[in-house]
């Protein structure tokens, strides 16, 4: 093979590896706003969930409802098909919030071990 075209297959390799890198890690970081980012984003404080002594530990769904009110949340995803996240058969709009709703990792979504429609992309 002549080392031009040779040298221009290796260039192209190289290219395509670095593009699909690249594309592949500005996927990833699109996905990977978290909550505890977005929160920060909107001014609240570590201490606003953690409390003034800031307990570093899993924060009850009640501390949520401080600042969301459960049937302002479920009006807003009213018309979210196939169903409403915020107000199900089982708890209605007091669906526990961590269920769902992680701030330090990706969030999760509990509906689809049991219902395989649900197809929620939880934020
Ligand atoms: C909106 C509420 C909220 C805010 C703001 C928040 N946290 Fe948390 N934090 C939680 C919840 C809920 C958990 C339980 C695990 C989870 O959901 O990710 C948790 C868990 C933790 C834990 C225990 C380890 C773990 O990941 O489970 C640490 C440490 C922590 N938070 C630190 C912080 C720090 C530092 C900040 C500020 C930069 C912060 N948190 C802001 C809600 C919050
Ligand atoms: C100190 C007030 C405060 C507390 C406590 C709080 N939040 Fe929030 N949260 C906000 C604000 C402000 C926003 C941005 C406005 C909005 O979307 O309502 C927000 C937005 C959100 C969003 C929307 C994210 C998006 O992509 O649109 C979710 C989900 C959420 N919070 C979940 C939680 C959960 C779960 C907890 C409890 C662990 C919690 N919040 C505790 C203030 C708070
Ligand atoms: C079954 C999983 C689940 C649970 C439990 C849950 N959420 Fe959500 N939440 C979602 C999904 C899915 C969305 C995105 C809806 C969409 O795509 O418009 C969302 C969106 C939100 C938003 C943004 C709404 C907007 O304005 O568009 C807020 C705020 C929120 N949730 C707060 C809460 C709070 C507070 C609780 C607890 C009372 C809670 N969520 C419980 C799945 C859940
Ligand atoms: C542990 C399994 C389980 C989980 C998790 C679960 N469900 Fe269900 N769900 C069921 C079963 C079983 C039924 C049928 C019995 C009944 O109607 O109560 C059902 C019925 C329903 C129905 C009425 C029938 C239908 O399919 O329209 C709705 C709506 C529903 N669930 C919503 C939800 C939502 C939203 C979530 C997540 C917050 C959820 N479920 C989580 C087991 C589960």
């Amino acid at each position: 093979m002549n080392t031009n075209i040779k040298n221009k297959l290796v260039f192209a390799l190289a290219l395509t590896l670095l593009l699909g890198g690249l594309f592949a890690g500005g996927a990833v970081a699109a996905d990977g706003v978290q909550l505890d980012q977005f929160h920060a984003s909107q001014g609240v404080a570590c201490a606003d969930c953690h409390g003034a002594d800031n307990q570093r530990e899993a924060v009850p769904m009640i501390k949520c409802l401080e600042c969301h009110d459960t049937k302002a949340v479920a009006a807003a995803t009213a018309d979210l098909q196939p169903t409403n996240p915020h107000d199900n058969r089982h708890f209605s709009t007091e669906t526990d919030c961590n269920y769902c709703h992680h701030q330090h990792q990706k969030s999760e979504n509990f509906c689809t071990p049991c219902h395989l429609r649900f197809e929620f992309v939880v934020p």
